[in-house]
C-alpha cells in the first residue's frame, strides 16, 4: 500500500528516480533537476506535498498516504510543448481506463473525472534558457484515497479508491501511470495525441461558462484545436479562442 523507496525501486527498474516522503513541491525539484541536466522519463515523486500547485496558482493537497504525487521530466521539441497537457491527462484516462473505470472524461483543459467528479489533475511546467526549451515537469496528482467527505470539495472530487471500490497499491497504479506516460509520449506534438485527447473530452457542444484570468465567457464550447486551445461560441455567434481558464457548466 505504502510509497517507499523500497517499493519504488522495485517497480522504476532502470528508470531515474527521487523519491521524497515529504517534499514543498515535486514539480520545484523536478523544475530544478531540469536546470542541473535531467534526462527524460526520470521522475520525482513523493508521499506528502507540503506546498503542492496547481493550476492558475492554486493550492493543490497532497496529504502523506492517500495520493499520487508525481512530476515526469520529458525534454520535448518546443512545437510539442502545448500538448504536455494532453499527455498527462490521456496517461491518466488510458490508467483509468486500465482499471476499468466507467464514465471518465476530460474537463478540458486538464481535469481528469469520473462521473463529472475530479480525481486527478495535471500541471505542466517548462524550463527555458533565453529561447531554448531546457525541459518541462509534468505535475500529476491523483486522489486514491483522499477523503473528501465533510470538506469543499465533497461534491467536485472523488478518489480512485471509490471510484474502483477496492483498494489500490500505490506503488503498482505509480508504474502503470508511467507506463502510459511512455507510450503516450511517443505521440508528442502529433495530431494522434489531439484526436484521442479531443475524444475523452467531456464538453463539446455544451454551454459552458469559461472563467479566465481576465473574464467570465459564455457560449458553447465548439472545438479545441490541436494545440488544446479551446472555441467557443458566444450567443452574438462570435468565435472565441481561449488559450486558458476555468469551465463551469451553467
Ligand atoms: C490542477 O488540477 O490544478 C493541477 C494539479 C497538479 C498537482 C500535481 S501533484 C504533483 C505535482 N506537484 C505539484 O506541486 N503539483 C503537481
Amino acid at each position: 500500500m505504502t510509497v517507499s523507496n523500497d517499493r519504488l525501486r522495485d517497480v522504476m527498474g532502470a528508470r531515474e528516480y527521487r523519491f521524497f516522503p515529504t517534499i514543498g513541491s515535486t514539480q520545484d525539484e523536478a523544475l530544478a533537476w531540469i536546470r542541473a541536466g535531467a534526462p527524460s522519463g526520470a521522475v520525482v515523486v513523493a508521499d506528502e506535498q507540503t506546498r503542492g500547485r496547481g493550476r492558475q496558482g492554486r493550492v493543490w493537497q497532497t496529504p502523506p498516504g492517500v495520493a499520487l504525487a508525481v512530476s515526469a521530466i520529458l525534454h520535448p521539441p518546443p512545437h510539442a510543448l502545448p500538448q504536455v497537457t494532453m499527455l498527462g491527462a490521456m496517461a491518466v484516462v488510458a490508467l483509468l481506463d486500465e482499471l476499468e473505470v466507467a464514465e471518465v472524461d476530460i474537463k478540458w483543459p486538464n481535469d481528469v473525472r469520473v462521473r463529472g467528479r475530479k480525481v486527478s489533475g495535471v500541471l505542466p511546467e517548462a524550463v527555458w534558457e533565453g529561447d531554448h526549451l531546457r525541459g518541462a515537469a509534468l505535475g500529476i496528482g491523483i486522489n486514491v484515497r483522499v477523503n473528501f467527505a465533510g470538506t469543499p470539495l465533497a461534491d467536485t472530487a472523488v478518489s480512485l479508491e471509490t471510484a474502483v471500490n477496492a483498494a489500490l497499491d500505490r506503488a503498482e497504479l505509480l508504474a502503470a501511470l508511467l507506463r502510459h506516460l511512455d507510450r503516450w509520449a511517443a505521440y508528442l506534438g502529433t495530431d494522434t495525441l489531439a484526436a484521442e485527447w479531443r475524444s475523452r473530452l467531456g464538453m463539446l457542444g455544451q454551454s459552458v461558462v469559461i472563467h479566465t484570468e481576465t473574464a467570465a465567457l459564455h457560449g458553447t464550447a465548439e472545438a479545441v484545436e490541436a494545440d488544446g486551445t479551446l472555441l467557443l461560441r458566444d450567443a452574438s455567434g462570435t468565435l472565441h479562442r481561449v488559450l486558458a481558464g476555468d469551465v463551469a457548466f451553467p
